[in-house]
């Protein structure tokens, strides 16, 4: 799960998508990871105004820790999931071409009618409820896909 800072929407959609995984009893076979293309904030936790509309809804993001995106990162993880196209732009940048394929917006999962999920640093509290209403959804919609895909299981 990729944003720009690494503090609001990527650990939001890192917190969702790892209790979803939790809930289908997944948690030994799919992992999660966040991460930044900017590295502004790298080591903080993420911001507290996403952590209190989390937790508003039973997410945990208190544990997290901001980092920003590595070389690596494109050999380990099979999904690298951008929250705007911005940042989809900055991981095709980084990313060597053989591995590009993995690179993809994250509301692609969604089956809402918006691509990006957006930034909410500068707006108030309803810009992170707007981040956990589309991430709820475009996480349920990639791990059934990944149920699909690569465990043989439908919905
Ligand atoms: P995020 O939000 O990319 O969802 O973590 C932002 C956090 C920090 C900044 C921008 C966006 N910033 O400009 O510092």
């Amino acid at each position: 799960m990729v944003c720009l800072g690494n503090i609001c929407r990527s650990p939001t959609a890192h917190g969702v998508f790892l209790q979803r995984i939790d809930h289908r009893g997944m948690a030994d076979h799919i992992s999660v990871d966040s991460a930044g293309t900017g590295s502004w904030h790298v080591g903080e936790a993420p911001d507290s105004r996403a952590v209190t509309a989390a937790t508003t809804r039973g997410y945990d993001l208190r544990q997290l820790r901001a980092r920003q995106v590595v070389l690596r990162d494109f050999e380990h993880f099979d999904y690298i999931l951008a929250m705007d196209h911005a940042n989809l732009h900055a991981l095709k940048a980084q990313c060597p071409d053989h591995l590009a394929h993995k690179i993809a917006l994250f509301l692609s999962y969604s089956d809402c009618k918006e691509q990006e999920v957006p930034d909410p640093y500068y707006s108030g509290p309803h810009g992170f409820e707007t981040v956990l209403d589309l991430v709820e959804g475009a996480a349920d919609g990639l791990l059934d896909q990944i149920m699909a895909r690569h465990f043989n299981k439908s919905a």
